[in-house]
């Protein structure tokens, strides 16, 4: 029987095949600044909001698989995804980080500055959506970005797509975190163990994916790695 597992890093059936995943493939091939990081992101008391080690060993490679040197992320708490993509872009690569705060941006800048990827950083504080606007307004109708990483308020999502479809070049990527909320899209919304927010952003997200599939802009996929991301790649 299924169940929701909201604290849960992984939709896998247990946490050892995670656990089997990220000893073989992920942490021998980490990167000293991640490792520190992450540490430092995991002892941190919102420590469950960081993305997944695989997830973002499995998007260093997509970046560098479609060539990005230009990326937008949205959300990014202390910087344990922002580290990952800056590591991922070539030296002239350049990141524009946006989050509502700074104060947890500040615990990971210095790893990011010993890391020597800080000067493809460029952090923008504000709300996610009003940046984005401001980016879009800078870049005027050039699609100037190769990728960009979602993983604020879940509740923007569909804000967050139509600013992206336009900064996002055709044949980039956007990808979407948290998008099968522990399992709980594919579960009936009053499973137990869910609270009133887990079935606010549930229903959202079963919102979100359904229009996602239909959008004739993307041609998208949802893989269940982590807590499940959904990937669109620009066609028109
Ligand atoms: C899930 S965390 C990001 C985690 C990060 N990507 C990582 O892998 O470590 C969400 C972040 O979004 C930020 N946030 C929440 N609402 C926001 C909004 N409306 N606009 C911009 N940032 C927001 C929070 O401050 C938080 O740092």
């Amino acid at each position: 029987m299924a169940t929701y597992r909201p604290d849960s890093k992984t939709l896998l059936k247990t946490d050892s095949i995670l656990e089997y995943v990220l000893d073989t493939m992920v942490y021998p091939q980490e990167h000293e600044r991640m490792r520190e990081l992450r540490l430092i992101s995991q002892n941190h008391p919102l420590s469950f909001v960081v993305s997944s080690p695989d997830q973002m060993q499995f998007f260093s490679m997509l970046l560098k698989m479609i060539g990005a040197r230009r990326t937008i992320e949205v959300g990014v708490f202390t910087g344990y995804s922002l580290l990952a993509t800056a590591l991922a872009l070539p030296d002239d690569g350049k990141v524009v980080a946006i989050d509502a705060s700074r104060e947890y941006f500040d615990l990971g800048l210095p790893v990011i500055e010993h890391a020597g990827v800080a000067h493809k950083v460029e952090f923008r504080q504000g709300d996610g959506l009003a940046e984005l606007d401001r980016l879009l307004a800078e870049a005027g109708e050039e699609a100037l970005f190769d990728f960009a990483y979602a993983d604020a308020d879940k509740e923007q999502y569909g804000g967050y797509h139509e600013r992206l479809l336009r900064l996002v070049r055709v044949g980039g990527v956007v990808a979407y975190d948290n998008t099968l909320w522990g399992g709980s899209v594919a579960m009936p919304r009053d499973t137990p163990g869910s609270s009133a927010y887990d079935r606010v952003v549930r229903d959202y997200m079963v919102g979100f994916n359904a229009t996602v599939a239909a959008d004739d802009r993307v041609e998208a996929c949802l893989l269940p790695i982590a807590d499940g991301v959904t990937l669109c790649r620009r066609v028109k």
